[in-house]
């Protein structure tokens, strides 16, 4: 292990409290915490319980106080419409105060819930600081969710008010907020109370007052509102994301130490200093867009970019190129899938030839695991270190990492490199005992988990313990599985639960097939996520229909296609449903997922031992070629 990175290691592990209040002493607290770390109550451990701060202050007023209120906060980008905006961070504070003001107005107030469901603009930054300017908790919704996804997180959340906007645009398609908007609150059983709606120019609905009101009309009596007093244990915000059942998850997490890592992390993984740029292309209802788009570079106080458009169709192939040199970029980040649609459309670089990269430094790919031949390609265009590091929404930051800011490593492909400081991570067996380097078994995090992470979730201690601290005492339970090396890289190979990652976005394959199963037609089905060149996984469903159905398969796969399309959202990508005679399945009853994936990839498997009839797995092997299914990757 390479001498410096390993000396701050060593501490964070072995003098976790040490480590963390000295990093907590360059966030701003409106009262310093006395206590670091209460580990009384396990799992549920508090960071800086008594410190007194505010999320938005450390995002913005703090810069300001600094004297650099001048430095550009965030550039806004949209090829998809055609529009670049800057903002310094005086001007994003303004804006954000007012928009506070008026959120306040609304009644909203310090532990109330606001629902954020936008598109890539400006707009939707503003929302989020305000509510951590007033205290109040968001959850930002991605706009690729359906309408019921929209309302089980207002049911879930119990949120008072929802900010949206009227459209957002995919390309070719423009996505009309309000009707799916309008859908969720008919859906969900609690009520807001008010929606506040930005009108896009050219793009404006029809509002219904009193309950819905303009983002301007909202502005116009509202007054500039000061960043309140709250408690660093108070939540910051709530991410839902899928779970190992079709209820999705509500990670909450806890303002002071979020602020507190999210900074420590842009430069001590990062590298990113305060006069830099810095840009990362995700989207703000993923997590990469909360820690990364939002808040850890405004803490950073660096410039941050927003961008509105896609690797590739917006207008082409050299679009982050063209970003990257414009704003002058030093580090990037997306997901594999992003540099996977540009090796497609443009193999050779192209485009990329047509740009003057000297500015850029780094690319960090994280969301799914990085295929070796797209880091090495990604290497050969961009002549800089290309790093792969894992992490999760439930983490908020990176828990391993190459640490660029302390101290460059060297790569190896198709590890996710080592554990980031704070993080203890081990591999237990599946006889429960710890693993030898190599040895493969559930990758785990002895806890306490470093500050930033999730203190529990939504209204739900028991599902937190019981999910994710109790099959491994003491441990935090990734659901990935994997490896450590005997340098240290670990090695992520898989989930171990029903997750699916496609395009680098997070699906539960339960959550398709609880959709699927509400089809008349269908007795059971199972949906599983087969290799896919471009997006890394796609889901499949296979459906055996009921006894007695005279409905012509093509229309059932059809109506499951769209089922899914409706309750779901195309975020799902969700577009083969086969109908098949049986599922293979074990003695015991229990649908074998696992050899379908691998019968569908074409990769070797072995005959289960409890498999009922063998001979089901010839028949769906042949049910997938004349699907054109098998050896899709
Ligand atoms: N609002 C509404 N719909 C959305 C949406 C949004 N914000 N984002 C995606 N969708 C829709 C797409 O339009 C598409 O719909 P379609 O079935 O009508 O074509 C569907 O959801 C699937 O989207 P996606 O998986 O993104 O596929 P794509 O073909 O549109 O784009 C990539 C492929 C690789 C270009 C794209 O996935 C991408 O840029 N990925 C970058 C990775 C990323 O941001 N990951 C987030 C975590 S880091
Ligand atoms: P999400 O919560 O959406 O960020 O998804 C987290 C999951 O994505 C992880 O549990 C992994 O399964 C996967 N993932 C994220 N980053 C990586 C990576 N670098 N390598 C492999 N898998 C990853």
């Amino acid at each position: 292990m390479s001498e410096k990175f390993s000396k701050i290691y060593e501490k964070s592990i072995k003098e976790p409290e040490n480590f963390w209040k000295e990093a907590a002493n360059n966030i701003f607290w409106f009262k310093k915490p006395s206590k670091i770390l209460n580990k009384s109550n396990p799992p549920f451990y508090k960071w800086y319980e008594d410190g007194i701060t505010n999320t938005c202050y450390n995002a913005l007023d703090i810069h300001i106080d600094q004297g650099k209120g001048r430095r550009t906060a965030l550039i806004y980008d949209s090829p998809i419409t055609d529009k670049k905006s800057k903002f310094t961070y005086e001007e994003l504070r303004s804006k954000v105060s007012k928009f506070a003001g008026a959120l306040s107005n609304q009644g909203v107030k310090k532990g109330d819930r606001v629902i954020i469901y936008m598109p890539m603009i400006p707009e939707a930054v503003v929302a989020m600081l305000a509510c951590a300017r007033i205290g109040a908790i968001h959850s930002v919704v991605f706009g690729g969710f359906a309408s019921n996804e929209l309302a089980s997180r207002i049911d879930d959340s119990k949120a008072k008010l929802l900010v949206t906007a009227s459209c957002g645009f995919e390309p070719g398609r423009t996505v009309e907020y309000k009707p799916l908007v309008d859908e969720a609150i008919k859906q969900a059983k609690h009520k807001i109370s008010k929606m506040i709606l930005f009108q896009r120019p050219g793009h404006e609905v029809k509002l219904n007052t009193p309950l819905e009101i303009s983002w301007e009309e909202s502005l116009s009596n509202a007054s500039d509102h000061d960043c309140v007093e709250i408690n660093s244990n108070d939540y910051a915000y709530i991410l839902y994301t899928s779970g190992t059942t079709g209820t999705p998850k509500g990670i909450v997490r806890d303002i002071g130490g979020h602020i507190v890592a999210l900074k420590w992390t842009m430069k001590n993984i990062y590298n990113i200093d305060e006069d830099d740029i810095w840009w990362s292309a995700s989207d703000i209802g993923w997590i990469v867009g909360h820690s990364y788009i939002v808040y850890a570079p405004l803490f950073k106080g660096c410039t941050t970019v927003l961008f509105e458009g896609k690797p590739v169709g917006t207008p082409d192939a050299g679009t982050f190129w063209r970003i990257i040199s414009e704003y002058n970029v030093k580090s990037l980040f997306t997901a594999p899938t992003a540099f996977r649609a540009i090796k497609k459309e443009d193999p050779e670089g192209k485009f990329f030839s047509k740009y003057n990269l000297n500015c850029f430094e780094s690319l960090f790919l994280a969301g799914e695991r990085a295929d070796p031949d797209t880091i090495k390609w990604a290497e050969n265009l961009l002549k800089v270190p290309v790093i792969d590091h894992w992490w999760q929404t439930e983490t908020s930051w990176a828990i391993s990492s190459n640490c660029t800011g302390i101290e460059m490593m060297k790569t190896k492909y198709g590890s996710a490199c080592k554990a980031v400081p704070g993080y203890d991570v081990q591999i237990i067996k599946s006889d429960q005992t710890l693993a030898k380097p190599n040895e493969m078994g559930d990758i785990v995090v002895k806890l306490p988990l470093p500050p930033g992470t999730f203190p529990t979730l939504w209204n739900a201690d028991k599902r937190y313990e019981e999910n994710y601290m109790s099959n491994y005492p003491g441990y935090y339970q990734t659901y990935d599985a994997g490896h450590i090396d005997d340098e240290g890289y670990i090695w992520i190979m898989s989930r171990t639960d029903d997750i699916i990652n496609v395009a680098g976005h997070r699906l539960s394959t339960g959550a398709i097939e609880e959709v699927l199963s509400e089809h008349q037609s269908v007795a059971e089905c199972a949906v599983l996520g087969i290799a896919d060149k471009l997006k890394g996984q796609l889901p499949i469903g296979l459906l055996v229909l009921k006894a007695g159905v005279d409905k012509d398969n093509d229309t059932i796969s059809k109506e499951c296609i769209q089922m899914v399309r409706e309750k779901i959202g195309p975020v799902a990508a969700f577009k083969v449903a086969i109908v098949i005679k049986r599922l293979p399945k074990t003695r015991s009853g229990k649908i074998l997922r696992g050899t379908i994936r691998k019968i569908a990839d074409n990769v070797e498997y072995k005959m289960p031992p409890t498999i009922d009839d063998p001979a089901i797995l010839d028949e769906i092997k042949q049910d997938l070629i004349d699907n054109k299914i098998l050896n899709n990757g």
